[in-house]
Formats: C-alpha cells, sequence, structure tokens
C-alpha cells in the first residue's frame, strides 16, 4: 500500500479494542492512513480477523491477544511491537467497559463490579501509558498516546463508577502530556457520546437485531446530541488519527469530545 503523504505514514501503531467498534474502526483507519498496526484484544479470533482486513486491504498489520487490566500482557504486546516493526510510534489506548448492568446506580455496584470497571478502563490506559512512555524514552524520538475517555468522564450522564474510570482516564491524559512532554511525547483523549452500534451496549446486557428497535435506539441516542444523530466509531477513528499523527504536533493534554456538541449545551 502506498503510504506517502498519509496521515500516519510510517507510523508503528498499537490499537487495544481493535476486536471491536472503535478499535476496529481505528485500526482500519490507522492503517488506511499508512501505519503498520498492532491489532490488540483479549478475544483473540477478533484480533486476528482485524489483521487480516488491513492485510487483505493491503495494508501491514499483526494481531496481538491481549487483557489490558494485566500489566504483563501490556508489556508482551509493546515487545511484540518492537519485535514486528522495529519501534513504537503511537499508543491508542482504546479499550474500555460499560457498567455490568446498563441502567444500574452507584449503590447497585457490587465490589467485584467496581474493581473490573477501574482494572480495565483505568488499570488499562495506566498500564499502556506507562509502558509507551517507558518504551518512547528508551527509543527517543518522542511518541503519541490516545486514550479513549467519555463524555460520562466530563459530565454526570449516569454510570457512576463507568464515568468515574473516565474522569480518572482523563486526568492520567493530562498529566502524561505535561510529564511527557520534554521528551516529546504526547497524550490526548478523545471523549465520545452515545455509540448505539458498538458492542459496547451488548457487553453492557442490551443487544438487538430488531430493525425497528435499532432505528428507535439511533432516533433516541441522535436526539441526545445538538447535531442530532449518534456517534460512530468513523466519527472517533478520524478524530484519534488525527491526534496521533504529526499534524497534531503541537496538541497534547487535549480532552477532545466527538459528541455532536452534547457537553457544549
Ligand atoms: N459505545 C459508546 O456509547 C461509548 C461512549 C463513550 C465512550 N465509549 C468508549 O469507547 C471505547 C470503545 O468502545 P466500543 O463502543 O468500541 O466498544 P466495543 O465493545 O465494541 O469494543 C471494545 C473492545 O475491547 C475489547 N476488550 C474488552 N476488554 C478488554 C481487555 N481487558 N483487554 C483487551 N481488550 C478488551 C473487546 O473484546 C472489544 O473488542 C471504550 O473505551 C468505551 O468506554 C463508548
Amino acid at each position: 500500500m502506498a503510504t506517502e503523504g498519509k496521515l500516519l505514514a510510517g507510523k508503528n501503531a498499537i490499537v487495544t479494542g481493535a476486536g471491536s467498534g472503535v478499535g476496529r474502526t481505528s485500526a482500519l483507519v490507522f492503517a488506511a492512513e499508512g501505519a503498520r498496526v498492532v491489532c490488540a484484544d483479549i478475544r483473540a479470533d477478533e484480533a486476528k480477523e482485524a489483521a487480516h482486513l488491513i492485510e487483505e486491504a493491503g495494508g501491514t498489520a499483526i494481531a496481538v491477544t491481549c487483557d489490558v487490566s494485566k500489566e504483563q500482557d501490556v508489556v508482551a504486546m509493546i515487545a511484540a511491537t518492537v519485535e514486528a516493526f522495529g519501534r513504537l510510534d503511537v499508543l491508542f489506548n482504546n479499550v474500555g467497559i460499560p457498567t455490568p448492568r446498563l441502567g444500574a446506580k452507584l449503590e447497585d455496584h457490587t465490589a467485584e463490579d467496581f474493581q473490573r470497571l477501574v482494572g480495565v478502563n483505568f488499570g488499562g490506559v495506566f498500564h499502556g501509558c506507562k509502558h509507551a512512555v517507558l518504551q518512547f524514552k528508551a527509543q527517543g524520538g518522542g511518541g503519541a498516546i490516545v486514550n479513549t475517555g467519555s463524555v460520562a468522564g466530563l459530565v454526570a450522564w449516569g454510570g457512576s463508577v463507568y464515568g468515574a474510570t473516565k474522569g480518572a482516564v482523563h486526568q492520567l491524559t493530562r498529566a502524561v502530556a505535561i510529564e511527557g512532554a520534554p521528551f516529546g511525547i504526547r497524550a490526548n483523549a478523545i471523549c465520545p457520546a452515545g455509540m448505539p452500534f458498538t458492542g459496547f451496549m451488548a457487553a453492557g446486557g442490551l443487544a438487538t437485531t430488531d430493525p425497528d428497535q435499532l432505528e428507535k435506539i439511533a432516533a433516541q441516542t441522535g436526539a441526545n446530541h445538538p447535531l442530532g444523530r449518534p456517534i460512530t466509531a468513523e466519527d472517533c477513528a478520524h478524530a484519534a488519527a488525527f491526534l496521533a499523527s504529526d499534524r497534531a504536533a503541537n496538541i497534547t493534554g487535549v480532552l477532545l469530545p466527538v459528541d455532536g456538541g452534547y457537553v457544549a449545551r
């Protein structure tokens, strides 16, 4: 695939959660924008499928099975990237899991629910940022981190523990941006609003394939956003690709809502 003039030409990028939704679309968009992509997911087959789709389209990719809540898996994911492609330029820490029973109030969360949300949503981003920074410093030349936050970390909109993990992701993003700046390391976050058509709702226990229901969900979600439509994985992937690219070379510590105007209201 010719990469000249593309947004991510010559970059080696890891996308976590590449098995589905924002991660899957971002892996494909990053590759189309010229990056060599490491497709990482806890689900091995879905990670492999993402890498296969990229290669079918003429790009370069490998698949890595990784549970981002486990530090040793994240260390191995970065080592596999360096082994395959020589260095790491971009880490997109995109994995996030929803409130286990969508609609659950704070008091409905068990201690296990809490540990899991914190372990995956905050712990995963912590491990990713830590080991990307170590790799960027070891190899020199800076690097870019993009984290997936949420409007639920900017304003309270339900999902109390989930929102708190995303608030933590936002604050970590800013801290990494400041600590990393002297080393040319940038860190930014995208903060999506409602995306009903990724795997996220099913992961939270709500799944439907009924077209009438889907249309209703799209209309309800869109009505929450001033621009009037649901957020898509493509919306997020293009925002992340820009923040990961050299065109954002002087942008760091930014929490970018991808929300159809939701938090501006
Ligand atoms: N869908 C929404 O409405 C919405 C809104 C705001 C923010 N977000 C955030 O967007 C991000 C992507 O979500 P999505 O909607 O694409 O969801 P998704 O469920 O479609 O994709 C998540 C992917 O992460 C993988 N994954 C889950 N746990 C993992 C782990 N421990 N280690 C590695 N991989 C793991 C899953 O296998 C899946 O492929 C998440 O951070 C989520 O919190 C989603």
